[in-house]
């Protein structure tokens, strides 16, 4: 497959048929649409479809038990590629570690609903910690080049300083952990810089993800792992530094179709057993004029519009305070007109054992399935929020100015299997034509 322009998978050409117990699983979830399409109608949008596959409790994508990440999951994610990913985060991170720091708040705010590295898991949550998905009230401002879309405040000199400083007061908070290899590999690189932040808190919608990434962490780093916590919402305040990879590309969005002068949304009805795309006239007005806001002029055209990853970063931009950092990466676009032509029928796409499928109503629960992120968007919203963009690069340009290359030299000579193995990810993390190019690092600060 082209990696270009979609999450990164191995491009492998022979779908796999899943085995009997996830088929069973499968028609679990079918069935759980099924009752939703009866409830609705007979009609669901692609978000209530999204929402329902990927995170109703004990039965979604994310919510039950398959492997999802690297090389035996669905998809590969730039932590489970190499831990050169998180040990190049370290020295940004750091820095801004120390930024909040020097902004002394007042005494930590107790976080909520935590989980301690070493306690027992607790019931999951079926509330979602995010904001409710309403579109805003308000239209957003018209797209303007967000101030700041330029380089990393981050700059080596500075960093290599700041890493000297001992950073204890702020938090880390990352939404979303995945296995909870990024965790692990960014806590083992800040301990030996001796920046360590006194509270490492993941807030992960997942159960099962939740219990995998303490399964990491214990095996990981056993030392470090009293100072994380799970947390089921996003805390009233934060201060310190926020991390978010691949969160908001996994956030069902609405589906907002233009034809001729008629607005319709996608969504999914029954046919003859088979669960299809099928689109109804749009029935919210407020959605619409958001549409319109953001649509070419003129011409036929179909978008996501991911709401709740909206009102996540407005929330998050209320909720951290002075000195903190927002740090997002994920793939996506400066805004969608300049979507490439593959992508004229939507970014919308789902994955399964590393291959693109036509399909993404095929075998529910089973596959992964994401859109691209609009980033002005996303900008618009966190600066309603009141956070400040600092920073828009492509991947591949934020790491390579934050040292991924000196990182990769310190892992023996180039000869060396070891060498050539990180060396492989890392080209493929940084490549234009893999994932250096399409995901996009986002830096925020309040
Ligand atoms: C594509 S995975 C990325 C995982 C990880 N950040 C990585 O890079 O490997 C998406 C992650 O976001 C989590 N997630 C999705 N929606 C979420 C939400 N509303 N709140 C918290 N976590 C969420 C998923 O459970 C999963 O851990």
């Amino acid at each position: 497959m082209n990696t270009t322009h979609s999450k990164f998978n191995r491009g492998k050409t022979t779908l796999p048929e899943p085995d009997a117990v996830a088929h069973a699983h499968s028609e679990k979830v079918a069935a759980h649409v099924r009752r939703l399409l009866d409830a609705g109608g007979g009609w669901l949008s692609l978000h209530d479809y999204m929402q329902a596959v990927l995170y109703a409790p004990g039965l979604g994508y994310y919510m039950a038990g398959t492997q999802k990440f690297g090389e035996g999951g669905d998809f590969i994610t730039a932590s489970e590629l190499t831990p050169l990913y998180a040990q190049t985060w370290a020295m940004p991170i750091s820095a801004a570690l120390v930024q909040a720091q020097s902004f002394s708040p007042s005494p930590p705010t107790p976080l909520p609903q935590v989980e301690r590295g070493a306690s027992n898991p607790r019931p999951p949550s079926t509330d979602s910690p995010f904001p409710p998905s309403n579109p805003p009230s308000a239209l957003p401002t018209p797209l303007q080049t967000p101030v700041g879309f330029a380089d990393t405040p981050f700059e080596k000199g500075a960093r290599r300083g700041q890493a000297e400083a001992k950073c204890s007061t702020p938090s880390m908070l990352e939404l979303g952990g995945g296995s909870g290899l990024f965790a692990a590999h960014l806590l083992q690189q800040l301990k030996a810089m001796n920046c360590l932040p006194d509270r490492y808190a993941i807030l992960e919608l997942s159960p099962t993800l939740r219990e995998r990434q303490r399964q990491t962490l214990h095996d990981k780093v056993p030392d470090l792992v009293s100072r994380v916590e799970w947390l089921e919402r996003l805390p009233d305040t934060f201060h310190g530094v926020v991390f978010m990879n691949e969160v908001l590309d996994a956030i069902p969005p609405r589906v907002v179709e233009r034809v001729g002068d008629a607005w319709y949304e996608h969504g999914v009805r029954l046919d003859d057993g088979r669960f299809i795309i099928a689109s109804q006239p749009l029935s919210d007005p407020a959605l619409q004029a958001l549409a319109a806001s953001r649509f070419p002029v003129r011409g036929d055209y179909v978008a996501e519009l991911n709401i709740a990853g909206e009102a996540l970063l407005e929330t998050l931009g209320q909720r951290l305070t002075s000195g903190s950092t927002l740090f997002i990466i994920d793939y996506g676009f400066e805004r969608a007109e300049t979507l490439p032509a593959q992508y004229a029928g939507g970014t919308l796409r789902a994955y399964y054992r590393h291959h693109v499928l036509n399909d993404p109503l095929l075998w529910p629960g089973l596959l992964d399935i994401t859109c691209h992120v609009d980033f002005v968007a996303m900008a618009e919203a966190a600066q309603r929020g009141g956070l400040a963009l600092t920073s828009f690069q492509t991947q591949g340009e934020f790491l390579q100015k934050q040292g991924i290359l000196d990182h990769l030299t310190r892992i023996g000579a180039p000869e060396e299997a070891a060498y050539l193995s990180a060396a492989q990810a890392v080209r493929t993390l940084i490549n234009p034509e893999a994932m250096g190019g399409v995901f996009k690092v986002v830096v925020f600060r309040n």
